[in-house]
């Protein structure tokens, strides 16, 4: 794929391979590895504006960045544009420039209040939200996905209002709400709302290998691509896309997370945290069983590094 700089509004971002928003996955020790790998911007998990307007601990956490805030977008959710006006505006957010709005978690508890995916079912409140953000004077960037069933294609019609309302780049996941994040992502309707606005639109879904970004640029046009899932499995595909010399091998990137994961989070914690980035890291690799029924039995860090140190 053709790695470029983007320009969002007065941020210039210096690639186009984006990290994407996951929870419980793209925190600080994530974003700061795949930054090393060459990641132009690389966005936080899903934020909760009201979360942060009543100081939920949990809330501020998320935004925990040391020293990346300027390639770190903040992923922020929420129904009530006061709320999310509120959370770009506030102290937390300031010193982040770019300010992304999640219109895609399918989650039911989300859901069910009127958050991420729901927006794409209702235009007003989805256009609503977007312009008080705006009025922040943030970067404000939308990620969306193509609709809630099968055979919907909302994102040119949420591109065109993205574009129309202030925001500075459009994310796509193309796949609908029902799938959660199964199967191929619609090209087409990533193709038809690329077409459809000037401001950059970066396209998700189903990347795990520099053959498949390329697909997803050449069927879609896109401006960029943003990486999931393909960026914790393979955590150097970020730095062959984007050309990023490295000389880490998967071995020290492994404890490197571990190690920084630690500094949020202390020892016992991260042991935990760490156990849903076994499958990850080392599926498919001898001996994976082993490795997974030991590190699952692991109670802190030292543990789990002299069990990597004996497999890798
Ligand atoms: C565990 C998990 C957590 C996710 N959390 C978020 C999130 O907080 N915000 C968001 O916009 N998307 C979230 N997503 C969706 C991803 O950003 C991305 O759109 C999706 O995984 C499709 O890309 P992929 O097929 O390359 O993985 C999450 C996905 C997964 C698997």
């Amino acid at each position: 794929m053709k790695v470029q700089p983007l320009k969002l509004g007065e941020v210039l971002v210096k690639n186009n391979v984006f990290l994407a928003p996951m929870a419980g996955y793209t925190d600080y020790s994530i974003r700061k590895l795949q930054l090393n790998m060459g990641i132009g911007l690389a966005f936080t998990e899903l934020v909760s504006a009201k979360g942060l307007y009543y100081g939920a601990e949990g809330s501020k956490e998320l935004l925990y960045s040391k020293g990346n805030e300027k390639q770190t977008a903040v992923q922020i959710f929420g129904s009530d544009p006061y709320f999310m006006r509120w959370a770009c505006e506030s102290e937390y957010l300031k010193p982040f420039d770019v300010v992304d709005i999640n219109m895609g978690c399918p989650v039911p508890k989300v859901f069910r209040n009127g958050e991420g995916s729901a927006l794409l079912t209702d235009a007003k409140k989805a256009e609503s939200i977007v312009k008080e953000c705006v009025k922040s004077g943030k970067v404000i960037t939308v990620k969306i996905r193509t609709g809630q069933v099968q055979g919907d294609d909302i994102a040119t019609e949420y591109a065109l209002m993205a574009e129309n309302s202030g925001a500075k780049l459009i994310t796509i996941h193309g796949r609908v709400r029902e799938v959660y994040y199964s199967g191929e992502p619609d090209f087409k309707a990533i193709e038809k709302a690329k077409k459809s606005v000037k401001i950059p639109v970066i396209a998700n879904g189903g990347i795990f290998s520099e053959e498949d970004a390329d697909k997803m640029m050449e069927k879609t046009g896109a401006d960029g691509v943003m990486l999931a899932r393909g960026a914790i499995a393979d955590p150097f595909l970020s730095a062959k896309l984007t050309d990023t010399k490295t000389d880490i091998s998967l071995k020290n990137y492994i404890i490197e997370h571990l190690t920084l994961m630690a500094e949020r989070l202390g020892d016992i914690k991260t042991a935990m945290e760490f156990k849903k980035f076994v499958p990850y890291y080392f599926k498919g690799m001898v001996g994976f069983k082993d490795v997974k029924l030991k590190i699952y039995q692991a109670t802190n860090i030292k543990q789990i590094i002299e069990i990597i140190e004996q497999y890798l």
